[in-house]
């Protein structure tokens, strides 16, 4: 189905922006329920089948949509189109997908390299558009503008406008709800991820005919906002997470003897693509190394797509601890917007950090909001050990460390059903009080078995890993920032409180209220402790020296990698 382009949301006046956003927000919301119900698994197949049917295509700017569009219609039927812009650049890109898998390849086939560019010629579904041969005259189109759309963008919402939406909003519930409608991962953002997975994949499967990029994370768990990271394990055996092997063939590869000591190995060959996608992979720029951690990664910002993107390759418990959390989202609706409105709320209160340290991660984060849910008198949420008692034979799964990672995947199978009719705001202001009370001196935190238990060791903060249980998910958390915590749950259960109190009638407000009084909290009020307070560190990436982006665009070219 073809669907309408829609002109760049700086230009069009504020209301009609807001109107758009909501819009888009039903859009998504849409999509998403029909989704709802299906495993992680199957949506991640689909999602990568749809990337495999994809190209971007850089282009002048959003005019030139009918152009290309007539143009790619000779590899194929056009599935849809979608337009976005970088916010720090004039670059406009379209992403095409094609009914088929074979016609996108047809157009990467058909695409030439510039030879004017100094760049590595490599294939990769991210290609621009350069003007036609004859000087002023276009190819002719079939008028598609008409008949073609793109609704989405991939920016965050700006701060201004999302606290026009949560001042618009009729209670702290309908903050909650919009809250999470505006700032969830849209369509294309899941899109342009799964692309960036796939170009990874094909950059090495000459090489590797098996390998599997794989996004796992807030990049698909559902509790993933606009902007987010993507977390990718990449494999360089397919079904190896699956513990399949052809053991029918008689004929065997001969493969390389591994290093005795498999970290180091692994460290190796990280270095090595990483050097790999650092001197050949277009748009991937600011590439570090970051080896030594307990999950080695490679760190990179892709340019095309305005991107931060993880690459691991050998963290699987990962990717199945995102199947538990897409299933907590999924069993209950008040899920993600809870967690939405208290990673935000932790965001504004400087109590997480884009970058690693002594500070609670969404992840940990994320945890406690389940925690929280699971031990309430009737619970939202069951232990995890019920989804392990409910494994069926398929959902085996144990990673190549012998770590099993057998669960329910399919969350209808589950025998669980909650009679807690409790509202978003209740739950909300419960949270902050549970753990402004919550022993964390003494008590570790189980999702396995939803209940506290007698800390192991001296840890500020116990969350007990789920799949490896002899680890602990918040261990980088230092004293004083789980301190911190205790005291921002205490001054946020306060601020909600009155806030509640102040604003029990429903006429209209003008000062800040509800939700906006707490991811705004003055200064006077908080007791913040500031030695313990550090500065959030910003990475300044490398970016843009993209010599293609002259104006001299003809048909469809490589986006050549230059280092
Ligand atoms: P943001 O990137 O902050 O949006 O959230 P995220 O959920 O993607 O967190 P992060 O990038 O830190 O981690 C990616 C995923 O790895 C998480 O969603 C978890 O599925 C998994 N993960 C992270 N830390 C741990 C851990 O300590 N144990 C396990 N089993 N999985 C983890
Ligand atoms: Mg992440």
């Amino acid at each position: 189905m073809h669907k309408l382009l829609r002109p760049c949301w700086r230009n069009l006046h504020f209301h009609r922006r807001n109107a758009a956003n909501l819009r888009l927000a039903e859009q998504q919301q849409r999509w998403s329920s029909t989704q709802e119900m299906r495993t992680l698994e199957d949506v991640i197949a689909d999602r990568r089948q749809q990337a495999n049917r994809s190209i971007v295509v850089q282009v002048n700017s959003e005019r030139s949509f009918s152009e290309l569009f007539t143009y790619c219609q000779q590899f194929g039927e056009i599935e849809g189109c979608h337009h976005y812009k970088l916010s720090h650049d004039e670059l406009h890109y379209i992403l095409v997908e094609f009914q088929t898998e074979s016609s996108a390849e047809a157009a990467m086939s058909s695409s030439c390299f510039n030879e004017d560019l100094s760049g590595v010629p490599i294939r990769s579904p991210f290609l621009w558009f350069r003007a036609g041969k004859k000087k002023g005259s276009p190819a002719k189109s079939a008028s598609p503008k008409t008949s073609l759309s793109s609704l989405d963008g991939i920016h965050t919402i700006p701060n201004n406008e999302l606290d026009d939406l949560l001042m618009a909003s009729q209670d702290v519930e309908g903050q909650m709800q919009t809250l999470h409608r505006s700032t969830v991962l849209n369509d294309l953002g899941t899109r342009l991820r799964f692309l960036a997975a796939r170009q990874v994949e094909s950059t090495i499967a000459g090489m590797f005919p098996n390998a599997n990029a794989l996004p796992f994370g807030s990049s698909v768990n559902g509790f993933g906002r606009m902007g987010c990271d993507l977390d990718l394990i990449l494999r360089f055996d397919k079904d190896s997470h699956l513990g399949c092997k052809s053991i029918d063939s008689r004929l065997v590869f001969h493969t390389k003897e591994t290093l005795s000591n498999g970290r180091s190995q692994m460290q190796r060959q990280m270095e090595c693509i990483g050097d790999l996608l650092h001197l050949f992979l277009p748009g991937v720029y600011h590439v570090r190394r970051i080896l030594q951690a307990r999950v080695p990664i490679i760190k990179f910002h892709h340019e095309h797509l305005d991107l931060e993107v993880d690459l691991s390759m050998s963290n699987l418990t990962g990717v199945y601890m995102s199947e538990l959390l897409y299933m907590f989202g999924q069993i209950d609706d008040r899920v993600r917007p809870l967690t939405f409105c208290l990673r935000r709320w932790a965001q504004t209160c400087g109590l997480t950090n884009p970058s690693p340290g002594r500070w609670i991660t969404n992840f940990s984060l994320t945890c406690l909001v389940i925690f929280y849910l699971q031990q309430l008198k009737e619970p939202i949420l069951p232990p995890i050990s019920l989804f392990v008692k409910s494994a069926k034979s398929n959902d085996l799964r144990v990673t190549e460390d012998g770590i099993n990672c057998s669960f329910l995947r399919d969350v209808r199978n589950l025998p669980f059903k909650t009679e807690n009719k409790s509202s978003l705001t209740e739950l909300l202001l419960q949270f902050f009080e549970f753990y402004s009370q919550f022993d964390f001196n003494n008590r570790a935190i189980s999702l396995n078995e939803a209940r506290n238990i007698v800390k192991p060791d001296h840890s500020a903060m116990y969350i007990i890993n789920p799949l490896e249980q002899h680890l602990n998910v918040s261990k980088n958390i230092s004293l004083e920032e789980c301190e911190r915590f205790r005291i921002e749950v205490r001054n946020a259960a306060w601020i909600l409180e009155s806030d509640m109190e102040r604003n029990t009638s429903n006429e209209s407000r003008e000062e800040p209220w509800g939700l906006l009084n707490l991811f705004r909290t003055p200064e006077k009020t908080i007791i913040r402790p500031n030695m313990f307070f550090k500065p959030r560190l910003v990475e300044v990436s490398e970016l843009f020296d993209d010599s293609s982006a002259d104006g001299e665009h003809r048909n469809l070219e490589f986006k050549n990698s230059t280092v």
